[in-house]
């Protein structure tokens, strides 16, 4: 492991790409939020809606994976995964998540902090029916998140209920599959600038009103 050590100490990037002012940004999050997501969707960044989630268990254990942003607007950002998962059973225990976006070719990052909330049962099912059936299918045959023998487990999962639905025309969601919206009490939007003094533009909402401070890089 010393090469590779060596090598990653000696990573370096300045960034220098943009600036974030104070006196440009919109003063309401969602709208910043939407302009930054179009820049990254321009830019053609591979999965710009792909975000890292922060749970934490019921004694306080952290854990994060990747997830895919399905939708946002000023009640939250929503994502969908089962219910019974590890994050799931966090989520269940601990109301608050913490989700991240790192762009690299666009040099920024978005944290947003906030409380959560299942979404209404037909919203993720009208999600699940547009999804491709052989996905629809997936979220039936998978237990996510447990220990399971071998592959095979979900390979036969799969073909299981690719025989018990294979005359409906509409396959039912999953009790245990839906989404949650995660809804922010801050936003931080990060720049990154040359010499570590990056930008750092944090919204937090106060009674209400969001209120924007800049943080020390
Ligand atoms: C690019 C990418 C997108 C993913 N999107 C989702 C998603 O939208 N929902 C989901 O449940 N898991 C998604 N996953 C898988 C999760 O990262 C994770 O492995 C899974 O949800 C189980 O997490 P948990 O055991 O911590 O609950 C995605 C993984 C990657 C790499």
């Amino acid at each position: 492991m010393e090469a590779i050590n060596s090598k990653i100490v000696s990573l370096r990037k300045e960034y220098s790409s943009a600036f974030l002012n104070e006196e440009d940004v919109n003063l309401n999050p969602f709208k910043q939020f939407e302009l930054w997501m179009h820049q990254a969707v321009e830019a053609q960044i591979l999965e710009p809606h792909a975000m890292t989630v922060s749970t934490v268990s019921a004694e306080g254990k952290p854990s994060s994976r990747i997830v895919l942003l399905r939708g946002f607007d000023e009640n939250g950002f929503v994502f969908y995964t089962n219910y019974s998962s590890h994050k799931g059973n966090d989520m269940a225990q601990n109301k608050y998540a913490c989700l991240n976006f790192f762009w690299p070719d666009l040099e920024r990052q978005i944290r947003i902090e906030g409380s959560i909330l299942k979404i209404n049962q037909q919203i993720s099912a009208d999600y699940f029916h547009s999804r491709p059936r052989e996905s629809q299918i997936g979220a039936w045959a998978s237990n996510q998140s447990a220990v399971i023998e071998n592959r095979k487990v979900v390979e036969d999962a799969f073909l299981h209920y690719s025989e018990q639905f294979k005359h409906l025309e509409v396959i039912p969601k999953p009790e245990h599959w839906g989404g949650y919206n995660i809804i922010p009490t801050s936003i931080e939007f990060w720049q990154g600038r040359p010499s570590r003094l990056h930008d750092r533009l944090r919204y937090s909402n106060v009674n209400d009103v969001w209120k924007i401070e800049r943080l020390s890089p």
